[in-house]
């Protein structure tokens, strides 16, 4: 057994069905036992985000900070940072991931978790940063679509990546039906993104992997 466990928090702002399918690997694939993490809290940004119901469902502690009730952006971050403290472990600060937190996060913000701060976007990055990237991707010709894991740097959506999912875009694909397959692959990558990450930081740890 660990004596300290590696802290997940997961960021959201909707639906949730990258952060529930993260807490489902992670539950099914013993997480906790075979890589010493665990998912701890599950923040939302939006009251309403579907995605509370579905964590606490699933046995996961929520939050929830609303962003319009910070005088600006850079004191909802350190609010933010603060929450996300609460559940540092000794000498094991969270991995945060975000999973549709639709924020621009502060250049402080990501500099405080830099290298402990993951990103799901649905393009194959480079292509397409930023919003409506299936609407672009269509109306650009492409043949090919995806989504990409990566690590948050200051510019948006230009981290190291970390996995990608290829989707052939099919002749009668609207921005709709093509969001719906990717994400599908979504929630095949960010586990085992995840997963990499945590197996490398145990190396860096120098501790062993238990199987
Ligand atoms: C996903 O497509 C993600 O890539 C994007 O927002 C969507 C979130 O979906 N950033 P969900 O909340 O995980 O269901």
């Amino acid at each position: 057994m660990h004596s300290t466990f590696q802290p997940i928090v997961i960021l959201i702002s909707g639906g949730g069905s990258n952060m529930a399918a993260i807490v489902s690997v992670a539950q099914k694939d013993a997480w906790s036992e075979r890589l010493g993490a665990r998912v701890v809290a599950v923040l939302s940004n939006k009251p309403d985000a579907g995605g509370l119901r579905l964590a606490r469902a699933l046995g996961i502690a929520t939050e929830v900070l609303e962003h319009r009730a910070y005088a600006n952006r850079e004191i909802f971050d350190q609010a933010l940072a603060a929450v996300i403290a609460r559940y540092d472990q000794p000498q094991r600060p969270c991995l945060v991931v975000l999973a549709g937190f639709m924020r621009i996060l502060t250049p402080g913000f990501v500099a405080e978790h830099a290298g402990r701060l993951l990103n799901i976007h649905p393009s194959l990055l480079p292509a397409f940063t930023g919003l409506h990237t299936h609407q672009r991707a269509l109306e650009a010709g492409c043949k090919f679509a995806g989504a990409t894991v990566h690590q948050v740097s200051a510019e948006l959506d230009s981290g190291a990546i970390l996995e990608q999912s290829v989707v052939p875009v099919l002749a009668r694909d609207t921005a709709e039906t093509l969001a719906q397959r990717v994400l599908a692959t979504e929630h095949q990558i960010y586990p085992r993104a995840i997963a990499k990450w945590l197996v490398q930081r145990q190396a860096q740890a120098g501790e062993s992997p238990i199987r």
